[in-house]
């Protein structure tokens, strides 16, 4: 009679607030109370009911914050299936020319590798386009039926074109083409770059047809040459980047006049430094939305606001969490919940059945865009602490900085 009241009162019980003691097994507890008066018998189902409830919001928060997961930013999440296990990346792994990548799956190179300029493209190696050769012969890139993307090369050596204004009767021609602008960086992907010619110390005598240009992993660019506007006109290959073709992966080429070419090891991003840790000096009962952890210990950088209780990553990158707690009530759960832009993603869960206290410490790692928000709530319970003991915490750090 009373198990079946309880059914009933568990399928209407989404209302009132605070979760407070359960038992494990209530079937037996309500045997036990069989010869007591009903008052007593209906207070324990009401318990059980709320417990009950408790436990139910606990795991449709939970639920909640999976489903979310999985819906977050489809733009950044990419699965694959490596040899048979499913991957979830974050981020594209090419968002810095300064880190060493992972070697793909060989199918998956193939299919990238497919219509990449990088991959396919025309040698050529021909000396007299070096910028310190003067021949007889003048050429003209006019008379060339371009097609494609071509790399160049001076006597097998991979170097690149000039990036700044080159001597006329240079590069085996009257008036040497040099790339005016930059040559792109390897998540530019393909750019195009005006083409110009030098003549009579007009550094930009003739504005060519613009070429495109692309990096390559591995320090050389590949160019999708055009027929130039007008003759005598040839692309130069600057024999002074010869050295960039020698520089390492973990080394890039610079130049500061475009004269001198060396190879620099590639700096890191200078990584910004976020770390913090607060503690909440009293005890915290029931539901608290925001934990104001007022106490604040370590605050680098300044992410974390004492007043409001929330931190905000003041970056994008990988940022690693943690809370803790001492619940301490018989029969009683206590669930503190980790919320990252709303979501609930991860609960510090305890529930005590004897008189004694649980301490409790839960950590996250993500991956956090600028301006996310994450903070901890305390969904139901009674977490302790006193102006000493630095029991209900909440910290983290920022471990790598993205761009
Ligand atoms: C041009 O430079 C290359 C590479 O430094 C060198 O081997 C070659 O002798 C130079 N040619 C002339 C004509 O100076
Ligand atoms: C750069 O890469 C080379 C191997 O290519 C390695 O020997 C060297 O230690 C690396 N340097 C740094 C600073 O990582």
């Amino acid at each position: 009679m009373v198990v079946f009241a309880l059914a009933v009162l568990v399928t209407l019980s989404s209302y009132a607030a605070g979760c407070s003691p359960g038992t494990n097994s209530t079937e037996l507890q309500l045997r036990r109370m069989e010869h007591q008066p009903v008052t007593a018998q209906l207070a324990a189902v009401f318990q059980e009911m709320e417990s009950l409830r408790c436990e139910q919001t606990t795991l449709q928060q939970q639920q909640n914050a999976l489903t979310q997961i999985h819906q977050m930013s489809p733009r950044w999440t990419t699965e694959r299936e490596v040899a048979g296990t499913h991957v979830l990346t974050y981020g594209s792994h090419d968002h810095d020319d300064d880190e060493e990548e992972e070697e793909e799956e060989d199918e998956e190179k193939s299919l990238r590798r497919r219509g990449d300029p990088c991959f396919h493209y025309t040698v050529l190696d021909q000396a007299w386009r070096a910028t310190n050769t003067t021949s007889k012969f003048k050429m003209c890139d006019r008379n060339v039926k371009w097609k494609g993307w071509y790399r160049m090369y001076y006597k097998g050596q991979s170097l690149q074109m000039p990036e700044r204004c080159v001597p006329v009767n240079k590069c085996g021609t009257h008036s040497p083409l040099w790339l005016a602008g930059t040559h792109p960086r390897r998540r530019d992907g393909i750019v195009t770059r005006n083409v110009c010619g030098h003549w009579k110390k007009r550094c930009c005598a003739f504005r060519s047809t613009p070429i495109k240009v692309k990096k390559c992993r591995g320090n050389y660019y590949v160019y999708q040459f055009t027929q130039p506007s007008s003759c005598y006109l040839a692309y130069c290959a600057d024999v002074n980047t010869l050295v960039c073709g020698r520089c390492r992966r973990n080394q890039s080429c610079v130049s500061r006049d475009k004269i001198n070419w060396r190879c620099k090891r590639k700096k890191r991003l200078s990584s910004k430094k976020i770390h913090f840790f607060a503690s909440f000096p009293g005890n915290l009962m029931g539901k608290v939305n925001r934990i104001k952890y007022s106490k604040v210990l370590v605050n680098v950088g300044r992410a974390y606001n004492r007043r409001t209780g929330v931190f905000k990553a003041p970056v994008k990158g990988i940022y690693q969490f943690f809370f803790s707690t001492v619940a301490g009530r018989r029969g009683q759960k206590t669930d503190l919940w980790l919320v990252v832009n709303n979501y609930w993603v991860a609960v510090s869960h305890s529930h005590i059945s004897r008189p004694s206290t649980v301490s409790s410490l839960s950590t996250y790692m993500t991956f956090l865009r600028r301006g996310a928000i994450v903070y901890v709530t305390q969904n139901c319970g009674q977490s302790w602490a006193n102006a000493a003991s630095t029991t209900i915490t909440f910290g983290g750090s920022l471990l790598v900085q993205m761009r």
